[in-house]
């Protein structure tokens, strides 16, 4: 059901991530066309409306961005993003995936807590709202 983004993706992905964050903070198809560009840089979507990109540098991986469409959430799409994005990860060589995260999101912090992230560490006052961020590590060889 999942299938990997490519270029003529990011109408799709940039259409799912002005859904899922504020105008402020959504990142436009100019954005993931660059990212898509980039070396170790893979998307995941979702038909019915979720999206992942995820960076592959050395043996570290990092989910750059994650966006269910508010209509279809807590269907289990996030968790299975997430998922296939940390076993696509560790195929090609991560030993660990981290991320960052508001405190504050309470969805996402229950999602990769629930999916055997831990914190690694914290940003105080990261985002523009001045919230911290939590520094969150997935180690591949953790997965059950
Ligand atoms: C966070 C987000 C990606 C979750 O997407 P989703 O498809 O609804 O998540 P799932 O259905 O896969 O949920 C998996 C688990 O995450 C947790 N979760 C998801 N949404 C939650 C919520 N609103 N409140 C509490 N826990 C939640 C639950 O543990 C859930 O399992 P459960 O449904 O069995 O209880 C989605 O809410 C979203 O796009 N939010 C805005 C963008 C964002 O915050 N992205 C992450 C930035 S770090």
């Amino acid at each position: 059901m999942l299938y990997r983004a490519g270029q003529t993706d990011i109408d799709v992905m940039a259409a799912i991530h002005a859904s899922a964050f504020s105008p402020k903070d959504a990142w436009g198809r100019d954005v993931f066309s660059l990212q898509l560009g980039f070396p170790g840089v893979f998307g995941l979507l979702h038909p019915s409306g979720g999206m992942i990109l995820m960076r592959l540098a050395a043996d570290e991986a990092e989910v750059l961005t994650l966006a269910v469409t508010p209509e279809v959430r807590r269907g289990g799409i996030a968790r299975s993003l997430l998922s296939q994005a940390t076993t696509t990860a560790a195929a090609m060589g991560a030993k660990s995936v981290f991320l960052e995260v508001s405190v504050a999101n309470i969805a996402a912090l229950s999602l990769y807590s629930r999916a055997g992230f831990i914190q690694a560490g914290r940003r105080p006052r990261y985002y523009s709202d001045s919230t911290d961020a939590l520094v969150m590590r997935f180690d591949s060889q953790d997965r059950t």
